[in-house]
């Protein structure tokens, strides 16, 4: 074989190597590239063998020769390799491409304060504002504090199973029935008020005013599109030696102007009776504009604390004196809101929770 014949098939040899290497477009086409040139039954392989019958000479002179071309083939693989990764690299950084420079996005599920709640928040701030403190209490009771101390009689209707849910195994010292009211609060906290100044009291001097609300959930056999066997009230409750029914009208009037941010909205006293009060009456509110403009709207009752209810918070109903209230948050929140159904606060539907947010 003449050298430079030998020369051009090589350098032919390489050459298709190199056009075979570039037409491979995945590292799997590549691989099966290279195996047609350096592989076990690879042209270069066969060249290799081809080489038994020369003469040491020829072998020398031709197996530096092929091993020029195998070299310049393992370079031009490996060259394409690194291509092939390079734009693989550069098609996965494209489709994973991420624009840090974009405003985040939200992800739509802040929670919120239920709406009710939202007003018993409004309501201590108000009351707070006055100088009420704020009591929490059981909503467990016994028939003492929910009843007995607040002047209701054995044969009150309030106290039939009918309207009051009893807990199975009470007893009348024992905590036995659901409040139905925040009522109760009322004896417990001045229990504990006039036990904090004992001596106070003992000593003939003048103990510092109650002044509180309390508000929390309370209970009722009762379930329509304004009553729920569970819902809210808030009490009040202020018992000093000089406080009397113009003190609670100023001071509601107060609550329920900043409360539904209306400066001309005008109360009513309507007599009424509640065991636990003498005299009674119901407040009822009215706008003067927006969509409930010109109605009476009851929102509470209230009175002056009845004497044997101070006589039962351990007080001398000759010297202390005083006036509760008790209100419904829920019903002040459905007004607040224009809510119609009260079942709705308590669906937990978040269609119409999240509107509140
Ligand atoms: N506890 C009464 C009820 O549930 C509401 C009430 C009326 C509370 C008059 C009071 C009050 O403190 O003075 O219907």
């Amino acid at each position: 074989m003449h050298p430079e014949n030998t020369m051009n098939e090589l350098d032919t040899l390489a050459a298709s190597a190199r056009e075979l290497f570039a037409q491979a477009a995945t590292p799997a086409e590549l691989e099966n590239a290279k195996a047609q040139f350096l592989g076990k039954a690879g042209r270069v392989t066969e060249l290799m063998k081809g080489m038994a019958q020369l003469s040491v000479e020829e072998k020398k002179t031709r197996g530096a020769a092929i091993n020029v071309a195998k070299q310049a083939i393992e370079a031009a693989l490996t060259a394409r390799r690194e291509q092939l990764a390079e734009a693989e690299l550069q098609a996965q950084l494209q489709a994973e491409a991420l624009d840090v420079t974009l405003p985040g996005r939200s992800r739509g599920q802040e929670g919120g304060l239920h709406p009710v709640s939202r007003t018993l928040e409004r309501i201590e701030g108000i009351f707070g504002s006055m100088g009420f403190a704020v009591a929490q209490g059981p909503e467990i009771e016994s028939d003492w504090f929910n009843f007995t101390a607040l002047n209701t009689p054995e044969d009150h209707p309030a106290r039939s199973m009918h309207d009051t849910f009893y807990v199975e195994g009470g007893s009348p010292e024992a905590p036995n029935l659901l409040r139905t009211h925040t009522s109760p609060m009322q004896i417990r906290h001045a229990v504990q008020h006039v036990k904090k100044y004992r001596a106070l009291l003992d000593a003939g001097q003048a103990m510092p005013e109650i002044r509180v609300i309390a508000p929390g959930r309370t209970y009722r056999v009762d379930s329509d599109a304004t009553h729920s066997p569970m819902f809210h009230q808030c009490e009040g409750l202020w018992i000093g030696e000089n406080v009397s029914f113009k003190d609670l009208k100023v001071i509601f009037t107060a609550f329920c102007r900043t409360f539904f941010e209306s400066d001309d909205l005008v109360l009513r006293f309507r007599p009424s009776f509640f065991p636990f009060t003498e005299p009674s009456a119901e407040i009822d509110i009215q706008f003067q504009s927006g969509p409930l403009a010109g109605r009476w709207l009851e929102v509470a009752g209230s009175g002056q604390v009845h004497p044997q209810v101070v006589r039962n918070m351990g007080l001398d109903p000759e010297r202390y004196i005083g006036f509760a209230f008790g209100m419904g948050p829920d019903r002040l929140t459905m007004l607040r809101y224009g809510v119609n159904d009260l079942r709705l606060f308590f669906d937990g539907d978040i269609r119409f929770l999240s509107q509140f947010r």
